[in-house]
């Protein structure tokens, strides 16, 4: 069956904006940007935000970060009246010191009793899938309570799992365990998407050959490079690399990611200015230093 190829939830960056454009270059499936429970529930005027949103952009899912399986369920049932998700993601994954400490995110990894709970609570109460992002690990590698985990989220409700092939310590650098992410696509029955270090086609296709799993999830490899989901998808079924676009092509693809950003994004002016140069900046760097063929 085709991989599965979709653009992974990014805060502060997977906007309507950078999903407008990722879709246009083939993004299949699209996340709002993470949303803390409790913010969610309390209606905080900010809330809202992150939820902007139009037609075109389908289809689309939400992600949630939260320790409380009732704040996690209030949460869910209003974003799903609210909107029409595909389906609702529970971070295990998030590494953020701020969000640790409130026992979400990651620190899941460490008390899979209260993940179960929390996939229990929403996948029995909720319509809709309810699918788990998960780290190989917390503090070290360690495989078989990677299994005893992603198990456990299946057992409990989880329709598909995510998994980013680094534990919490690791951040965002280091090699990708893809040991980790086989032996989680060999012991569960649900689909599993593979997430880390997809800056390149070959490296997608590394993911996809190494582990045995369902799909990938694009992250900071789109950034600038709309162009990669297409350049994968030719790739798998090809075997041919393309070059990176000239500048001139990148140039409109800027200006229309610009437009979109213009056009969508409430900010003040000061935070759109900082973004746009951030944004400029990814599309016209020189050439990405990541290795075409091996990890960084
Ligand atoms: C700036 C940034 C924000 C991220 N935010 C989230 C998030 O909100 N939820 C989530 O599940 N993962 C988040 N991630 C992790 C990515 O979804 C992805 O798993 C990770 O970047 C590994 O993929 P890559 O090495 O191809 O970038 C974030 C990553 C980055 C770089």
């Amino acid at each position: 069956m085709k991989p599965k190829i979709y653009l992974a939830p990014m805060s502060g960056i997977t906007d309507l904006s950078f999903r407008l454009i990722s879709r246009e270059f083939g993004a299949e499936q699209c996340f709002f940007e993470m949303l803390d429970a409790k913010i969610t529930v309390c209606d905080h005027p900010g809330s809202r935000r992150p939820l902007k949103t139009i037609e075109k952009d389908t289809p689309i899912a939400a992600q949630l970060v939260g320790s409380d399986p009732c704040v996690m369920l209030d949460a869910a049932e209003k974003l799903t009246t609210l909107l029409d998700i595909t389906f609702l993601d529970i971070n295990s994954a998030c590494p953020v010191k701020k969000i640790i400490k409130k026992g979400a995110g990651a620190a899941l990894l460490q008390n899979t009793a209260m993940l179960g709970k929390i996939i229990h609570t929403l996948s029995s109460r909720l319509q809709i899938p309810i699918t788990v992002k998960l780290r190989t690990g917390f503090d070290k590698r360690d495989i078989k309570q990677c299994v005893n985990t992603a198990e456990l989220c299946e057992a409990n409700g989880a329709s598909m799992i995510f998994i980013h092939g680094r534990t919490r310590s690791q951040g965002y650098s280091g090699i990708i365990d893809y040991e980790s992410i086989k032996a989680v696509k060999d012991a569960v029955r649900i689909p599993v998407m593979g997430s880390g270090n997809i800056f390149a086609p070959l490296m997608a296709k590394k993911m996809l050959d190494e582990t045995g799993c369902d799909g990938i999830l694009v992250a900071r490899g789109a950034m600038g490079n709309p162009w990669l989901f297409r350049n994968i998808e030719h790739y798998l079924q090809k075997g041919e690399t393309r070059t990176r676009p000239a500048l001139g092509v990148r140039e409109k693809v800027l200006a229309k990611h610009l437009a979109y950003i213009e056009k969508y994004n409430d900010m003040t002016d000061r935070n759109k200015a900082g973004y746009i140069g951030k944004v400029k900046k990814w599309y016209l760097k020189g050439d990405v230093s990541f290795s075409q063929t091996g990890q960084t």
